[in-house]
């Protein structure tokens, strides 16, 4: 009886180191596999700038708590792969100031949504205007007034992608990047003439 078990145990332990062997072999070829892909496609995130922005109002009225705005924003998004297109499926920008969000703008729907192929910038505009009750605390008041009379303000822009990679006629699954991007936008009386600095954006997969 004893016997026998002990013999049952022993080739149960040969049929797991064989696995085993099989799991390892699969597991290397695999990485192989993978670094091959890596090594020709050299895979790459998109690049994203502020290139251009347009602040013609942002008055905040303690009265009503209401923040009245008028921003446009243009961007460049570029696509550094050499072996990959883009597909720009969604893009909602959200702009915030002190951790407040004042507006939203849809920037790429289904009506203009495009591919974009290797190694070409596109640009994207986003228009944040109207008002909306933004309960700011003193300080942020007391830093809105600073930028008011420095003439720039702080504005944290957050924009939620959805695209899709395309390497020859495979198509990736949706992504969903967010990229953040800090500007300082200056305040425009004179909507001809800007002096922003163009600004790179953080993209995070
Ligand atoms: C808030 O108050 C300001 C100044 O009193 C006024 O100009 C503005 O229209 C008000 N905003 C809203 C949304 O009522
Ligand atoms: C921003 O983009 C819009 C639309 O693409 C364009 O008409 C406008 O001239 C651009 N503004 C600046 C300041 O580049
Ligand atoms: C805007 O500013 C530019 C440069 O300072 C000036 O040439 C232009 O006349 C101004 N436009 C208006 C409408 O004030």
């Amino acid at each position: 009886m004893a016997d026998k078990q002990h013999h049952g145990r022993s080739c149960c332990c040969c049929l797991w180191g064989m696995l085993w062997k099989i799991l390892v072999t699969l597991i290397v070829l695999v990485g192989i596999v993978v670094l091959i892909f890596w090594l020709v496609v050299q895979p790459r995130s998109f690049k994203f700038y502020v290139t251009e922005a347009e602040l013609t109002q942002f008055d905040y009225h303690t009265n009503n708590n209401t923040l009245h705005y008028n921003m446009v924003l243009n961007f460049t998004s570029r696509n550094p792969n050499k072996k990959l297109s883009i597909y720009y499926d969604k893009v909602e920008a959200l702009a915030f100031y002190e951790d407040a969000r004042f507006g939203n703008y849809d920037v790429i729907t289904h009506m203009n949504s495009f591919r974009q192929y290797k190694k070409t910038s596109s640009p994207m505009s986003a228009v944040f205007s109207g008002h909306r009750v933004l309960p700011l605390n003193n300080d942020q008041v007391s830093k809105l007034n600073q930028d008011k009379t420095v003439g720039a303000y702080d504005i944290y822009v957050k924009l939620y992608f959805r695209i899709r990679f395309r390497l020859g006629d495979s198509i990736s699954r949706h992504l969903k990047p967010k990229v953040k991007c800090d500007i300082k936008v200056p305040f425009t009386k004179n909507a001809t003439f800007t002096m922003f600095h163009t600004t790179k954006c953080h993209v995070h997969f």
